[in-house]
Order: C-alpha cells, then structure tokens, then sequence
C-alpha cells in the first residue's frame, strides 16, 4: 500500500506553499556546479506538482527566485533563468495534460523579457485548467509585496477613494499578488533550514510548518505525502482551546 493510501481526502490542506532549498549543497556533495542542483531541481518539481494533482490539492506554491537569489553569481543568475524559460517551456504540455493552472507571483517586471515572455504564454495557455493552480514565486519577497501593498492604499486614500477606516486585513488580503489565492495550511521547507526567508510572512500567518532535512532535488511526491499524513495529525486551534473545537 502506497503512503498516499493513508491521507485522508477529506483533509487536505487546500494550499500547499514549498520552499524548495538544498540544490546548490546537493550538487556540491556530488562535486558538480550548483547549476546541476537546479536542473535536478526540475525534476523534483515535476513529481511533486503531479504528486500534489494525483492527491487533490488545488494550489499549490512553489519559491522559485527571491529578491535576495539577484546578488548570486551573474552566472547562476543567468542559468536559473535559462533553466526556468526552458522549463516552463518543455512544461507546458504536461500542465495542459494534468490540468494545472500557471500563475506567477514576484516582481516579474525585473525577470528577463524573455523569461516573463514564456511564461505569461504559458499562463494564457492554461488559464483555463480547474483543477490545480502552480503558483511560481520569481523574484519575490515578503516585504517587497507588503510594501507594494501599503503604497497602493496608500495612493488610493490620497485621491479620495478610500476611507483610513475602511482598512481592514481583507482589503490588505486583497492588495498583495495572491489577493485570489486561499492561504497556505502548509509550508514545506527543504534542507533542514528552519526559516521562512521572506516567503509569504503575511498568508502563513496560520499555516503548519514542516522541515524535512532531504536537499530539494531529492524531494518527491511521497515526502509530499509524508508532510501532508504530518499535517494531518496536528490540530489547528486558531488562538483557540482544544475544548471549544469540539
Ligand atoms: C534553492 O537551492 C533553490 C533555488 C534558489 C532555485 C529553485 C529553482 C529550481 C528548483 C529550478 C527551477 C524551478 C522551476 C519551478 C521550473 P539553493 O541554491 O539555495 O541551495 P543551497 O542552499 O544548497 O545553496
């Protein structure tokens, strides 16, 4: 019996954010260039995007490039974009066949035109796919995102078209890039890091945290499941008691 078997369907986290790290120590340990990490890399997000579809989980979040991954070697920097337009490109099919929705959070202006030119093709093209949304985080922090949202309230009350006391943590919710996604129950963080580096710090605030030491391009879609059957045995309280859940 696969391990998947003992997830109960009716409690699957809806969304599912990952952190994927460890590429670059994954391909040191076997002496090779930290580019051979995210290419293998790729092969990690394939299964856990299919993984994550064969189970159900409708969206699910993937930490691609951060703010912070620009001040790495121009030469990393260039392949991981290589890597993500061909990628995204080689993907499409698959996405259409799984029915997966793309969508991209971040400040894709500042992506390479021709990285930002596939992947909104890539996003038309599957626009229409209902049964998971992959969501890529691209040149995405946090902060960068919460203090794009404050400027745009910001701007809205100085012409006239908000009121300070109509400010409330929905219209928040709805200034920030996934203003149309649920937030995560569950974030994954690969490679034994125990932070949340600037992804998400608003919409996890409730969410399951889950560290697995495995280095990402080990990662497949059983330790998906293992996070998911972890998720499961936990209670989530909300600030609240055990007794008033019950
Ligand atoms: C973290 O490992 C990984 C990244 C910064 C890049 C993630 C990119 C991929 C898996 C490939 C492309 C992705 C998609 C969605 C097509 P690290 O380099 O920080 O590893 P280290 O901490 O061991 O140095």
């Amino acid at each position: 019996m696969g391990i998947s078997a003992l997830i109960a369907k009716d409690n699957l986290p809806k969304h599912v954010a990952i952190i994927m790290d460890g590429n670059g120590r994954w391909a040191k340990e076997k002496g090779k260039f930290r580019v051979f990490g995210h290419q293998n890399g790729v092969l990690a997000v394939r299964d856990t995007v299919e993984g994550a579809v064969e189970l159900g989980i409708q969206y699910l979040t993937l930490y691609a490039f951060s703010t912070e991954n620009w001040n790495r070697p121009q030469l990393e920097v260039n392949a991981l974009m290589e890597l993500l337009v061909s990628t995204i490109t080689k993907e499409t099919k698959t996405l259409m066949d799984n029915e997966v929705r793309l969508n991209a959070i971040g400040d894709l202006d500042s992506l390479p035109k021709n990285c930002h030119q596939e992947l909104k093709e890539a996003m038309a093209k599957t626009s229409q796919n209902k049964r998971c949304t992959l969501t890529l985080a691209l040149s995405y922090s946090s902060r960068w995102e919460l203090t794009q949202a404050a400027k745009h309230i910001a701007e809205l009350v100085k012409a006239g078209k908000l009121d300070p006391q109509d400010i409330d943590e929905n219209l928040i919710s709805k200034q920030l890039n996934t203003a149309d996604l649920p937030d995560p129950e569950l974030m994954i963080r690969t490679s034994g890091e125990l932070r949340i580096s600037n992804f998400l710090l608003w919409q996890l605030a409730y969410a399951e945290l889950y560290f697995t030491p495995k280095l990402w391009p080990d990662f497949r879609r059983e330790d998906l499941f293992e996070a998911i059957l972890d998720y499961q045995k936990r209670e989530r309280r909300f600030g609240m008691t055990s007794e008033q859940l019950k």
